[in-house]
Parts: structure tokens; C-alpha cells; sequence
């Protein structure tokens, strides 16, 4: 019997999106077991156990600011979560759609990735980064063509990236997750509402009933899976991405 540390004592974290229902729960489990956190979002403030920047990752001069900010942090672990969604088939999602989505998704989700692993090898910490996917990058949606693409390119990313870092000792894995009620669901409500004609909170009320676990998961049902991935309870896992959905996505 060997039980793994839980205690991040000592041991530094960055995280993206952090005003978000996902990131501000990934930022108070993190904290709670002793992490340092550094948290970022667009939004100008956020009230939370972290020292904050703010950086918007669709423009070129925030990226570049953010991937400075982490260069000097160099963390231990990295919480890549920041995203946004949007709608459309492909009949009507056009070219600025696909660009606001992979900028945010896959280009800013990269190169915050890059910035973090280049960090943790010149300062040859062993690390933990995980990244946010989605039950949509595991199948494609008639009407949600450009995020289901983006959250694809992220388990892809994490396969080749945890392959890349393994002599490193820094492991790369994401979370899946299905439906969790966060402020994102607000708008994904509200564009449903507009694409399938549906009552506002009908899609929200439908997809949690949809779950066979029965209900929508909430920011903490993923915190905790991430504490797991950033602690050495995981430290065997790599290049994994784990579906945290009530058993939507069956792979
Ligand atoms: N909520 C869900 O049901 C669900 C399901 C699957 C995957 N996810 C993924 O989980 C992660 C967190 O989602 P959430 O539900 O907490 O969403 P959220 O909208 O509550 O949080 C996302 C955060 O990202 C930030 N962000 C967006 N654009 C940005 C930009 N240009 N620069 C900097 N920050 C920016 C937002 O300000 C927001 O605070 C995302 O990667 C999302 O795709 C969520």
C-alpha cells in the first residue's frame, strides 16, 4: 500500500478561464490542497484565491502577454481551459465563426500548452497539464460543426503533446465534459432556443434528463477529476482523455 499525495503544497498552477463556471472551480480545488494559482480570463476582475491577469486570447498582443506571464510563473500544472461556443451547420457557419472558435479553442489552447511545457522543461519540472475537450469533440453535431472540431483538435493535441513530454516527465491529458451547468449553458441554451425553435431552458432542462446518470453535472463534478490529473494519485496517465459526462460518451 502506497496511497499517492494529494498535497499541492508548494507547487504552482496556471488557469485559463477562471472567471468561468469550469475554471473558478478548477482555481478552488486546486487551492484548497495547497497550489499556488495564477488564474487569467478576458473578463477585467476576478474574485477568486489566485494571483490575476487579465489577457484576451483572441488578440494577438494578449496571447503573446499570456504566454510571457506563464513563461515567468513557470508552473507545475496547467489548467488549458479557457473556450468559447457558437452554432451553425455547414451551410451557415462561415469563415469569422471558424475563426473566433479556433482562435480561442485551438490556436490560444496551443500555444498556452506550448508556453506552460516550455516552462516546466527549462526549469525540468516534472508537470501536469490538462486540457478542457468536450463530449462534442468525441462526435460530430449537424448544427455545431466549428466547436465540435475544435474540441477534437484538443484531444488530438493532447495525444501528440503528451508524447512529445513524456521524457520530460510532464504528463498531458484532458477532460471530456458532457453537459455541466456553467455560464456557457446560458448560451448554448439561447442558441438552441433560436436554431431549434425550442422555449428558452427547454434544450438545458432536455440534455440534463438525456444524461443516464439523470442530471446536468455541475463545475465541481470536474474539479475534482482535475485535482486527480494535477496530483500524483494520476501519475501513471498520460495522453488520456477522461469523459466526466454521466455516462453520455461511451468510448
Ligand atoms: N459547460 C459545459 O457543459 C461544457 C461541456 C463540454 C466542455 N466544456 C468546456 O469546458 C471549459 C470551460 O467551460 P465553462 O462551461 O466553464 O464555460 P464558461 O463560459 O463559463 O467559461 C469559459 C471562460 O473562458 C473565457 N474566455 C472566453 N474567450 C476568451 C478569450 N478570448 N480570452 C480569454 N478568456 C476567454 C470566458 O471569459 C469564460 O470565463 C471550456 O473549454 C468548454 O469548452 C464545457
Amino acid at each position: 500500500m502506497n496511497p499517492a499525495p494529494t498535497d499541492l503544497t508548494g507547487k504552482v498552477a496556471v488557469v485559463t478561464g477562471a472567471a468561468g463556471g469550469i475554471g473558478d472551480a478548477a482555481v478552488r480545488h486546486l487551492e484548497a490542497l495547497g497550489a499556488r494559482i495564477y488564474a487569467t480570463d478576458v473578463a477585467p476582475d476576478y474574485d477568486g484565491p489566485a494571483t490575476y491577469r487579465p489577457f484576451n486570447l483572441l488578440d494577438d498582443a494578449g496571447l503573446a502577454g499570456c504566454c510571457d506571464w506563464i513563461a515567468g510563473i513557470q508552473p507545475d500544472i496547467l489548467f488549458n481551459n479557457a473556450a468559447i461556443f457558437d452554432m451553425g451547420d455547414v451551410l451557415q457557419a462561415d469563415l469569422a465563426q471558424y475563426d473566433r472558435l479556433f482562435g480561442v479553442n485551438v490556436r490560444a489552447f496551443y500555444a498556452v500548452m506550448q508556453a506552460a511545457a516550455r516552462a516546466m522543461v527549462a526549469a525540468e519540472k516534472p508537470g501536469s497539464i490538462i486540457n478542457l475537450a468536450s463530449q462534442a469533440g468525441h462526435r460530430g453535431e449537424a448544427l455545431v460543426a466549428h466547436y465540435c472540431a475544435t474540441k477534437a483538435a484538443v484531444i488530438s493535441y493532447t495525444q501528440s503533446s503528451a508524447l512529445a513530454l513524456a521524457p520530460h516527465k510532464i504528463r498531458v491529458n484532458a477532460i471530456s465534459p458532457g453537459v455541466i451547468d456553467t455560464p456557457m449553458w446560458g448560451h448554448v441554451d439561447a442558441l438552441f432556443a433560436k436554431f431549434e425553435g425550442k422555449a428558452p431552458g427547454q434544450k438545458k432542462r432536455e440534455v440534463g434528463e438525456a444524461v443516464p446518470l439523470g442530471y446536468m453535472g455541475n463545475p465541481a463534478d470536474v474539479a475534482r477529476v482535475a485535482v486527480f490529473l494535477a496530483t500524483e494519485q494520476s501519475s501513471y496517465i498520460t495522453a488520456q482523455t477522461l469523459c466526466v459526462d454521466g455516462g453520455n460518451v461511451l468510448r
